[in-house]
């Protein structure tokens, strides 16, 4: 085992040590799978509110780590196609082990970075963002991409957990385990404890960009924004190749 990887004894392989979610993958899938709510109704019904998806209906889940949400549509939904995105090459590989145990054809995952997506502007019909706002470098850029790659009438789901104590202790385990691996301290790219947004940060992050609706939800654990591109909405040339720089509106 490497000195700095506190991956599962006997499964390490070499990697650069800079995302604790890279380092420790199986763990935040552990997280996923039996600790973070389950939010694929609340999902389907935000993105699909006409009785379910067209045939070929194409949903991009960002920073997608273990693919959960990727593979449940993608299941329950089997003529749509989804591509989850994110950072950890490792969780990528779980999230294509997820989508192969499961059978799943319609279901892809690649590396990428929710700052500069790959996708084509005006290219996705839906997009899904859990859990991701809290650990990005730039908020506004993210959301910006989101917007671009967007259909008109493309809608998103974002969740975002309200309660920074208990967000911070997964991050917090993912710290100890990378100490314990003898990784050293302040090695990671990831905060030491989660910056999560109030619902004043929340709305303003929100209305940086030009939606035609929006809708606000909360509960005691989330808060959640469903957005819609306004159908005649087009990114203009001139700005698909870089985050827009919207006012806010
Ligand atoms: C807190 S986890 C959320 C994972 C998943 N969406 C969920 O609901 O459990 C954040 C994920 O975002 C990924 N990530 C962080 N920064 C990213 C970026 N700039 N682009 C894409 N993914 C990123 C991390 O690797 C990690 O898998």
């Amino acid at each position: 085992m490497e000195s700095n990887d506190c991956e599962m004894p006997g499964r390490s392989v070499p990697h650069p040590p800079d995302s604790l979610f890279e380092s420790c993958s199986w763990f935040y899938a552990l997280c996923r799978e039996y600790l973070f709510r389950d939010h694929t109704q609340e999902i389907a019904h935000a993105l699909f509110p006409a009785g379910g998806p067209a045939e070929g209906t194409r949903v991009l889940e960002l920073g997608c780590g273990p693919g959960f949400y990727a593979c449940r549509l993608s299941q329950e939904y089997p003529h749509i196609h989804t591509t989850g995105v994110d950072l950890s090459r490792r969780l990528i590989e779980r999230a294509k082990s997820r989508a192969a145990s499961r059978s799943l054809a319609n279901c892809t995952f690649s590396h990428g970075d929710a700052h500069a997506l790959s996708d084509p502007s005006n290219s996705i019909d839906a997009v899904v963002v859990s859990r991701l706002f809290l650990i990005v470098a730039n908020r506004e850029a993210v959301l910006s991409e989101i917007f671009r790659v967007l259909k008109p009438a493309g809608r998103c789901f974002i969740a975002e957990p309200t309660s920074g104590f208990r967000t911070r202790i997964p991050l917090s385990c993912m710290w100890l385990l990378s100490k314990l691996s003898s990784s050293p301290a302040g090695k990671y790219r990831e905060p030491r404890q989660a910056d999560v947004m109030t619902s004043t940060d929340f709305g303003v992050l929100i209305r940086s960009q030009p939606w035609g609706s929006f809708d606000f939800r909360y509960d005691s654990w989330y808060q959640y924004a469903i957005c819609e591109k306004s159908p005649a909405a087009l990114v203009a040339p001139e700005l698909q190749e870089r985050p827009a720089d919207w006012s806010t509106v």
